[in-house]
């Protein structure tokens, strides 16, 4: 079975950047570290070569890093969500449903209908369609980030049914984004353009992988993360959108764009908690979005694997990159736009350390976007890669 091992020892080599990086600081209580790299444990490593074990995370993994009284902080905090949080939640009989956007199976008209969404899909090139797949399967790793929400301290849902604001977001939350893997599923199923063995391959060893964005059961870390991932998610459906309408798919357009829409509510509720953070404890959350940052925002779907492409992530971004629907340059905007967001060049009030996280965090969008352009100067050899997604067919990378 093909494993991950460029990614494993990426990972490896960059525990000891986080390690140098990060160790030394003293602000955090019970740092944990739990994970070893794959040179230091031969276990692990064993464990890794057995075939019901998906691609891991082989890093350090840091738990529990907020201080424990910070947690009452996100307890004061319950009737404000209730207020400003929950507000943003669409009550379910006026959202929209994936039927609203597929050919209905209980009527005549529904092999009409499936054929002219076939016709329509034609239109499309194959790269558009690693690009809307692996968009999808990123929507369809829902568990992962549910569970990744409920690690979070202060804020989880601690029953499964509780009834704070934070465990109904939370839930609603999923409830909302469930629509959204579902939609794209059903259309790519329809549309008879991709392999969807491979992609429920992918999607089961997704899900199976998890991830740990490093968030270290913080809220605060938690939180800007999501903000950065719902924009992120926002840009690229919105690119998708675009480029349906550009080869005449009007209603993958508006799946699409759909989609996007909900990622931009999600995005105001992630980005108002966070900005409220910062109104509480600026220091503290100045200080979580450089720590943040320095991590790097990993995709959610960075350990992606097919069974056969050990690059798949790397590939899929790379196509997404070739095509706009997400870019690196979107990667500095988005961290541009939320420094804006949050005012951060106005904060005041802050620590030494405060200022040091400030000034890094608002220069951080121009050095990215330097570095990028050095790396975009370079000539890149022209390559192509086939992709099980769209039955072995090479796309550009
Ligand atoms: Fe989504
Ligand atoms: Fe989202």
């Amino acid at each position: 079975m093909a494993l991950k091992l460029k990614s494993l020892s990426f990972q490896s080599s960059k525990v000891q950047q986080y390690v140098s990086n990060f160790g030394s600081e003293n602000r955090r209580s019970h740092r944990v570290f739990m994970a070893s790299t794959l040179r230091s444990s031969p276990k692990e490593f064993e464990n890794l070569k057995k075939p019901y074990v998906p691609p891991c995370e082989v890093h350090v993994q840091v738990t529990h890093s907020m201080p424990p009284q910070k947690i009452e902080i996100f307890k004061s905090l319950e009737d404000w969500a209730e207020n400003n949080i929950l507000v943003h939640l669409k009550p379910v009989e006026k959202c929209w449903q994936p039927q609203d956007f597929l050919p209905d199976p209980a009527s005549d008209g529904f092999h009409e209908q499936v054929m002219e969404l076939r016709e329509r899909s034609k239109e499309l090139p194959d790269d558009y369609f690693v690009v809307l797949v692996g968009d999808m399967i990123t929507e369809e790793a829902l568990p992962t980030y549910q569970t990744m929400l409920n690690t979070l301290d202060g804020v989880r849902d601690e029953t499964g049914a509780s009834l704070t604001s934070w465990a109904i977001w939370t839930r609603a939350w999923t409830a909302e984004e469930n629509r959204h893997g579902d939609l794209l599923n059903k259309y790519l199923y329809l549309c008879g353009r991709v392999d969807m063995k491979q992609i429920e391959k992918t999607i089961q060893y997704l899900i199976g992988s998890g991830m740990d964005p490093r968030t270290e059961n913080s809220p605060y870390l938690g939180f800007i993360y999501t903000s950065f991932q719902e924009r992120a998610t926002f840009i690229s459906h919105g690119n998708t959108a675009r480029l349906a309408k550009e080869h005449g798919d009007i209603k993958l357009a508006q799946i699409c764009g759909t989609i996007a829409a909900d990622e931009k509510r999600h995005e105001t509720a992630y980005t108002k908690i966070v900005e409220k953070l910062f109104e509480i404890d600026p220091d503290g959350t100045v200080l979580a979005l450089a720590d943040m940052m320095k991590k790097k925002i990993s995709m959610p779907a960075h350990l992606m694997f097919d069974g056969q492409d050990d690059n798949l992530f790397e590939n899929f971004s790379a196509v997404a990159q070739r095509l706009g629907v997400y870019t690196a340059k979107d990667y500095a905007d988005i961290l541009e736009f939320l420094v804006g967001r949050w005012n951060i060049e106005k904060l005041t009030g802050l620590s030494g350390e405060g200022h040091k996280a400030q000034d890094y965090v608002c220069g951080l969008p121009t050095r990215i976007r330097r570095l990028e352009e050095r790396v975009q100067g370079r000539a890149k050899q022209a390559s192509a890669v086939p992709f099980s997604w769209v039955f072995g067919k090479k796309i550009m990378v």
